[in-house]
C-alpha cells in the first residue's frame, strides 16, 4: 500500500528518528459516547489538540477487543475494535484526520500474550493435553505428585504465580495476569497470525507499532527457575563482572537471544511497504547494549529508552544514562529515544515530587509519601525542557503537557489495575497515571465525557490544570510544551550530535550540553549558578528560571551562546 507523504516533510532522514511522539491512552483521552470511558471518536474530536502541541505522530495504546483484564493490554481479537472504543471504520476516520493534520499513526501490538477469551486460547482449554491448540500457548505438566505443583517457580510481573492450573491437570504460563497466557513463538502458526496481524494495519494505514513486552516472546527452552523478581520496570537481569554484555545474565523469560529472529523478519515485512513504517520496542532491558541489539539495521527502528526515566532528580545520573543508552546506539548506528512518562509510570510531575524520585516507579497510594506537586512539576518542565533537546525521537505521554500529577488518593474499589488485586494491594499499581484527561475547567468530568462519567474519579486539581484553563496564558505547561515543539523544530533539536559542556556546569547537579549551536543547561542543584554572560535565553523551563544572570534550582534553559 503507498501512502500519501506528508506535508512538507523534505528530509532525507526517516520521520521518526527526531520525531516527538505522543501517547494516547484510549480510556482516558476524551470519551464521545458518554459512557465514561474514552473511545476512537472522542480522540478523533480532540485531535487538534495534538497538531496545536506541534508532535509528529501519535502512540494508540490498545484499543482492541479485549475484556480489559488489564486495560488493554489482554487481546481477544487482534482485528477488531472493541465496541467500547468504537468501530473498525471509527479508527480509519481517526486515522484519516491524523494525516491530513500532519499527524502519523502507531499502534500497539501485543504478541506476548493474548486474552483468555481469544478464541485460540478457549479452543487451546477445549482440546487434549499435547494438541495442537494446546502447543499454540506454553501448557506443561506439573512438578511433583500428581503434577500438583507449578512446572517451574516463575512468578508473575503482576505478582502471585505465573503459573495457572487447568482441569486436567496442565498448567498455563502467564508471565502477567491469569487472563494473558503467555503465546508459544516457538510454533508456526503463532509467527503466521502476527505476519497476518502486522499486514492487516499497515494495510489500513498505520505507520508504526509499538511492541509490547518485546523482551519476552522468547523462553529459555529449558523453563529453569529463577529466583529472581520478575519485574518490568526494574529490569529483569543481572550483569557482573568487566563486560557487562558478556557476563550478563538474563532471567530465563526475558532477553532471550531469539526474539532478535522474530524482529528480523517483521522488518522484512515494514520493508514490503513504503512510508518509512517503523518499530518501537517496549523491552525493559539492560544494559544498554543488550537493548541496543533491537534496534540493529535489520531489527526494529526504536526501543523505549528507560534508563534516562528510571534516573532521579540528579544531573549525573542523568548524564551517565545518556551517555549509555547514546553510546550503545550509536554503536548498532541508531538513533536513541526518549520518555519520561507512560502509561506504566508515575507521572514524572509527581515522581520528581519525591524524596526520591527512583524509589516508586509503579503507582503511589494515599498512605505512601505523597509528592510536592509544586516542586515536581517544575522538575517536571525542565527535565523535559532537557529532554526535547536531546538527539533522538521523544515521547510524550497524554496529560504531561497539562503537567498532570499522579492521583495519589483513588479509592480501592475504583482500581482496575491488576497489580492492585494480584499484590493483595501491597502495589497500589498504575491506575494513578491512568486518570481521564481534563479538557474544561468547568465542564463535567472536566470536559472528558458529555455526561460526566469518567471510569476512574479525577481529582479536584484537575480543574485548574484542564486545557481550556491554560490555553493562551503565558507560563503555562500547555503553552510551554508548544513552545518546545515548535522551537525545536525550528532550531533542528532532535538531529544532528550533542557534546557535554563541562565549561558551564561549575557544579554537581548541573547538566549542560551543547546541540545545533544550542546552549542547554539544567540545575538540579540547591542554589543559583551563573549562566554565560551575554547569553540569549532562547526558552526557559519557567517564567522565572533566570534570576540576576544565574539559573535557580530546579530549572533549565535553551541558550545562544555570543
Ligand atoms: C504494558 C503494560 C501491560 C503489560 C502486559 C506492558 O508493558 O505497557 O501496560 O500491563 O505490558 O501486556
Amino acid at each position: 500500500m503507498t501512502l500519501e507523504p506528508a506535508p512538507a516533510d523534505t528530509r532525507t532522514t526517516p520521520w521518526w528518528a527526531d520525531a516527538v511522539i505522543y501517547q494516547v491512552y484510549p480510556r482516558s483521552f476524551a470519551d464521545a459516547d458518554g459512557d465514561g470511558m474514552g473511545d476512537l471518536p472522542g480522540i478523533t474530536s480532540r485531535l487538534d489538540h495534538l497538531a496545536s502541541l506541534g508532535v509528529d505522530a501519535l502512540w494508540l495504546s490498545p484499543f482492541y477487543l479485549s475484556p480489559q483484564h488489564d486495560a488493554g493490554y489482554d487481546v481477544a481479537d487482534y482485528r477488531q475494535v472493541d465496541p467500547r472504543f468504537g468501530s473498525l471504520a471509527d479508527f480509519d476516520a481517526l486515522r484519516e484526520k491524523a494525516d491530513r493534520l500532519g499527524i502519523r499513526t502507531i499502534v500497539d501490538l501485543v504478541p506476548n500474550h493474548t486474552s483468555d477469551e481469544h478464541v485460540w486460547f478457549q479452543a487451546a482449554l477445549a482440546a487434549a493435553p499435547g494438541s495442537p491448540e494446546r502447543d499454540r500457548y506454553i501448557f506443561r505438566d506439573g512438578r511433583g505428585p500428581d503434577g500438583a505443583e507449578p512446572p517451574n517457580n516463575w512468578t508473575s510481573v503482576f505478582g502471585g504465580p505465573g503459573w495457572t492450573r487447568v482441569p486436567d491437570g496442565q498448567w498455563y504460563l502467564h508471565l502477567f495476569d491469569v487472563t494473558q497466557p503467555d503465546l508459544n513463538w516457538h510454533n508456526p502458526e503463532v509467527v503466521a497470525e502476527f505476519d497476518d496481524v502486522i499486514r492487516f494495519w499497515l494495510d489500513r494505514g498505520v505507520h508504526g507499532f509499538r511492541v509490547d513486552v518485546a523482551h519476552g516472546l522468547v523462553k529459555h527452552p529449558d523453563l529453569p527457575d529463577w529466583d529472581g523478581h520478575t519485574a518490568m520496570v526494574e529490569g529483569t537481569t543481572r550483569t557482573g563482572g568487566a563486560d557487562p554484555i558478556e557476563e550478563h545474565v538474563p532471567a530465563p523469560m526475558f532477553d532471550q537471544d531469539g526474539v532478535h529472529e522474530i524482529y528480523r523478519h517483521w522488518n522484512d515485512i515494514l520493508g514490503e511497504y513504503d512510508g518509512d513504517r517503523m518499530m518501537v520496542a517496549e523491552a525493559w532491558v539492560e544494559p544498554a547494549p543488550r537493548l541496543a541489539k533491537y534496534v540493529r539495521p535489520d531489527e526494529m527502528q526504536q526501543a523505549f529508552n528507560f534508563e534516562f526515566l528510571i534516573e532521579g532528580w540528579d544531573a549525573a545520573g542523568m548524564a551517565r544514562a545518556v551517555d549509555s543508552v547514546m553510546a550503545a546506539n550509536e554503536a548498532v548506528g541508531a538513533p536513541t529515544t526518549w520518555v519520561l512518562s507512560n502509561h506504566d509510570v508515575v507521572r514524572h510531575a509527581s515522581r520528581f515530587g519525591l524524596a526520591d524520585p527512583t524509589g516508586r516507579s509503579a503507582g503511589i497510594g494515599a498512605d505512601d509519601e505523597q509528592p510536592d506537586a509544586g516542586i515536581g512539576l517544575r522538575r517536571a518542565r525542565a527535565a523535559t525542557l532537557a529532554m526535547l533537546a536531546l538527539p533522538g525521537s521523544a515521547y510524550l505521554y497524554q496529560g504531561e503537557e497539562l503537567g498532570l500529577p499522579e492521583a495519589t488518593q483513588l479509592p480501592a474499589d475504583a482500581r482496575e489495575d491488576p497489580t492492585f488485586v494480584r499484590s493483595g494491594g501491597a502495589d497500589v499499581g498504575r491506575d494513578g497515571c491512568r486518570v481521564p484527561l481534563p479538557w474544561e475547567a468547568g465542564a463535567p468530568a472536566y470536559g472528558f465525557s458529555p455526561t460526566g462519567a469518567s471510569w476512574l474519579p479525577q481529582p479536584a486539581s484537575f480543574a485548574d490544570l484542564a486545557a481550556d484553563a491554560q490555553e493562551g496564558v503565558p507560563g503555562s505547561t500547555l503553552e510551554l510544551y508548544r513552545q518546545m515543539t515548535a522551537l525545536r523544530r525550528e532550531l533542528h533539536l532532535g538531529t544532528g550530535t550533542m557534546a557535554w559542556a563541562e565549561e558551564h556546569a561549575p557544579a554537581e547537579g548541573i547538566l549542560a550540553f551543547t546541540t545545533e549551536g544550542v546552549l542547554v543547561v539544567l540545575n538540579t542543584a540547591d542554589r543559583a549558578f551563573e549562566l554565560p554572560a551575554g547569553a540569549e535565553l532562547l526558552l526557559g523551563s519557567v517564567p522565572d528560571a533566570i534570576d540576576g544572570g544565574a539559573l535557580v534550582p530546579d530549572a533549565a534553559v535553551w541558550l545562544r551562546l555570543p
